[in-house]
Formats: structure tokens, C-alpha cells, sequence
């Protein structure tokens, strides 16, 4: 088991370059399925979370070949419809596989996928907007089968825009019969990278960043290059690293565009942010000021990031309200930051932050994602050396996440035993 091992307590100071989006990235090896031909992908992280995807793509019948930080995927062997349920518990992002392979084949067997446990994260938006496409599905012992004669395009009502489902849909109808459109589709930035992709391969889509989205099927894709979009939540955990410890960072290979609530809220706690081209520089005060914050689809504030303001709040001046509104199990970090001295009190979606204090350091475990990267922001700001287990959560999701905070001052390493 991994662990980082964190003396808190330096500052967080100079340039990084953010890495390659994990949200774009996933969905975009998924849509390698979909053309029988060789494809070219740059800047995909190496997280654990592709690197499963791409296991999970090598079984299918892949041929992958990783070369100086592109890595090629030919597709045109796939030899079985079926995702294999131990690869496919390891994440949720595993389902929007099963749209490409329906896309491709009309036909996919999978098991209910796993992830970060943050909440109930059921996939009925998904499995009802495969039946609206005609696909006939049996699920039995935890298997999902789905298979059709034809895909035809049609309208379909999303009742919440779902991120995953939006991309399923879009993944399984650009090589369906007729047109298809999503209304209350999501508009995640990540959405239009996975679209931007399609495209160059030569899928008819229309409306990727609005909530209506169509879908003109085509008869073929051909293979393509494409360069995966900067990691916006990474940019926010690094900038909110920055300004939970006093200091100053400029991230490179960064997208502002994609984070105007994020910056906003940097803003309010009294961070000076400043964007150019591809650069965001943060400067943090001498005091943070305590905000409220509410989460929401995009352009709302993101979920992603609520763990690491909630954990970063602890030091500001005063009381801050945090609301919880995408996922609803998202606080069990919660119980980890108190072992180092955070008030913070959860009453259903919401979490009162109290500022001010002086957290000391503890042993903590991950509980997730998202929620590890919160307890490394603490326990860089915390007095002593602390200890964070299960970091293998973290891995999934933020590449050389040690290597980039040592180089901007912090001190932390990997304990693996
Ligand atoms: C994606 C992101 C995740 C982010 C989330 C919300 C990836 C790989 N992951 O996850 O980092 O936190 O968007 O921005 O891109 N829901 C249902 N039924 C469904 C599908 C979703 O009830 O069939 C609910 C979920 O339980 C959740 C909400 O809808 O409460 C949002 O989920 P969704 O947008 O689907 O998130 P993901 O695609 O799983």
C-alpha cells in the first residue's frame, strides 16, 4: 500500500505545466473503438485510471503502442464485445466503453461499474437512453447485455444531463442510422474535447457545449491525431495548493476558459488570478477570505473541486458554507481533515467550514479522488509530519502529483510498503 508522507508548512511557489485532461482523456480512448484504423492521441495522462482503459482496450483487441508521450491505438481487431467485470469494477468511466462498442458492433455484455464511492452513481439515465435507441437490454447477475439489429437515431430527454450518458449516447449513435438529439445533454468541456475528436474522424456532430446535442450517423470513421485538452480539475487542486499555503504558482499548459467559476471563487477568497494564453498565474493573500460555494453542472462551480476549497476554507477568516449539490456522499474526506483539527460540521448537502485554524498533523486515510487531494492540501498547510494511506486513489487521477508539488517546494514523497 502507498502513502505519501507530508511535511507542512513550505510554501507552494513557481511554475508547473498542467497535464493532460483525465475526463477528456477516458472518454476519447473509449471513442478509439469506434474506427477500425490506427489513432494517434497526445497528452494523455499517465494516471492509473487510462492506463486500466487501455488494459481493458488491449483485451478487447486493441494494439496499443505508447511512444514519448503518444500513444497509438489501433482498433481494427476487436475480438470480443464483452468488458471484463474485474477491469470494469475498478472505475466508473468503464461504461461509456460499452457505448462505443455498441456503436461499433450494435452489441456489448458489461458488468455495473465501480469508482470512487461518493455516492449511489446509478447508470439508469444511461440505460434508459440505450432502450430510447431501440437497443434491447437484459440485465442478470449483475451482467448488462445490449444488442440491437440497427441503431436509429431519435430524440432523447435526459431527465439530469449527465456527463457519462451524454457520452454514451453520443458514442453509440455516430455510426447509427438517422439523427439523434440530446436534449438536457451536459455541456462539460470535456464533452466538446471527446466531440472535437469524433469530428476529426469524421462523425456528423452539432451543439457539444450547449444542452442540445445531435448526432447525424455516419458510415465510417477513419483514423485521426488529436491532442487531449488540459486537466482543469488538476489546474484548480494546483492553484488551490498555492493558495491554501500562502504562495505563488503559474501553471502552464492551462485552459482559464474552462474555469471561470473556479477562478471566480479564487477570486472572492482574495487570490490574484491572471490569465494569458495558455497560463494561469495565482498569487495567494496574506489571509484567505471564507466564501460559499455551491456545486453544479457546468458552467457551475464543479464538484470535482468542492473537496479541496472545503479542505483549503479550513484556513480562511472566517465561516464557509459549501454545498454539496451533484454527488451526495461526496464529504467522507470530512471525518479524515478533523484528525488534524478542521471544524467542519455536515449537515446533509451542505458542510460549515470554520476558518482559522491551525490544523496539526495526523495519519489519514484516502476516501477518494478527489477527497485525498483535500487531505494533502491540509496537511501541506498543517504543522508536522503527516501520513496519508490508500493513496493509490489519488493515483488514479493526478499525474506525478509528488513530483509536481516537490518541484514547487512542497515536501512530500511516496512511502510504499
Ligand atoms: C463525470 C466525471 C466526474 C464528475 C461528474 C460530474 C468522468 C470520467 N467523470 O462523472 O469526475 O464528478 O461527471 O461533473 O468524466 N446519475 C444518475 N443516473 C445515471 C447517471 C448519473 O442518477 O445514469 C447521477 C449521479 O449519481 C450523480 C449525477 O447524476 O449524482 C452526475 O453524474 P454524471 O454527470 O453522470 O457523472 P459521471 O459521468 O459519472
Amino acid at each position: 500500500m502507498k502513502s505519501y508522507i507530508i511535511e507542512g508548512g513550505k510554501k507552494i511557489e513557481g511554475n508547473v505545466r498542467v497535464s493532460g485532461s483525465k475526463n477528456a482523456a477516458l472518454p476519447i480512448l473509449a471513442a478509439t473503438i469506434l474506427c477500425p484504423d490506427s489513432n494517434k492521441l497526445y497528452n494523455i495522462p499517465k494516471i492509473s485510471d487510462t492506463e486500466n482503459t487501455l488494459e481493458i482496450l488491449k483485451i478487447l483487441g486493441c494494439k496499443i503502442k505508447q511512444n514519448h508521450g503518444k500513444i497509438y491505438v489501433n482498433s481494427r481487431n476487436i475480438n470480443t464485445k464483452e468488458i471484463p467485470s474485474e477491469l470494469m469494477s475498478k472505475m466508473r468511466s468503464t461504461v461509456i466503453l460499452a457505448g462505443a462498442i455498441l456503436g461499433r458492433f450494435k452489441e456489448v455484455i458489461f458488468s455495473y461499474p465501480g469508482g470512487c464511492d461518493i455516492g449511489a452513481r446509478p447508470i439508469d439515465i444511461h440505460i434508459n437512453a440505450f432502450k430510447k435507441l431501440g437497443i434491447e437490454i437484459k440485465e442478470e447477475n449483475g451482467y448488462v447485455r445490449c444488442k440491437a439489429d440497427k441503431i436509429i437515431g431519435t430524440d432523447i430527454n435526459l431527465d439530469f444531463p449527465s456527463v457519462g450518458a451524454t457520452e454514451n449516447i453520443i458514442l453509440a449513435t455516430v455510426l447509427a442510422d438517422g439523427k439523434t438529439t440530446i436534449n438536457n445533454a451536459a455541456m462539460e468541456p470535456e464533452i466538446i474535447d471527446m466531440v472535437k475528436f469524433l469530428r476529426k474522424m469524421g462523425a456528423k456532430i452539432f451543439g457539444e457545449g450547449t444542452n442540445q446535442i445531435s448526432i447525424i450517423g455516419v458510415k465510417h470513421l477513419s483514423g485521426t491525431s488529436y491532442n487531449i485538452m488540459p486537466d482543469r480539475i488538476e489546474a484548480g487542486t494546483l492553484l488551490c495548493a498555492a493558495a491554501a499555503t500562502g504562495g505563488k504558482i503559474v501553471l502552464s499548459n492551462s485552459n482559464s476558459e474552462h474555469m471561470g467559476a473556479i477562478i471566480n471563487k479564487l477570486d472572492e477568497c482574495g487570490c490574484q488570478v491572471s490569465c494569458s494564453a495558455d497560463k494561469i498565474s495565482l498569487s495567494a493573500p496574506k489571509k484567505l477570505k471564507h466564501i460559499e460555494i455551491k456545486t453544479m453542472i457546468y458552467p457551475g462551480f464543479p464538484t470535482d473541486l468542492q473537496q479541496v476549497f472545503t479542505s483549503m476554507m479550513t484556513k480562511s477568516s472566517g465561516t464557509s458554507i459549501i454545498v454539496e449539490n451533484i454527488f451526495e456522499n461526496r464529504y467522507k474526506f470530512i471525518s479524515e481533515l478533523r484528525k488534524m483539527g478542521a471544524k467542519i460540521v455536515v449537515e446533509g448537502r451542505t458542510a460549515i467550514v470554520t476558518g482559522k485554524r491551525k490544523l496539526q498533523s495526523a495519519e489519514m486515510i484516502c476516501t477518494d479522488l478527489r477527497g485525498g487531494a483535500a487531505l494533502v492540501i491540509a496537511a501541506m498547510t498543517a504543522k508536522g509530519i503527516s501520513k496519508i494511506s490508500n493513496i493509490e486513489y489519488i493515483l488514479r487521477g493526478y499525474e506525478n502529483f509528488d513530483k509536481k508539488l516537490s518541484s514547487l517546494g512542497a515536501k512530500i514523497r511516496i512511502e510504499d510498503i
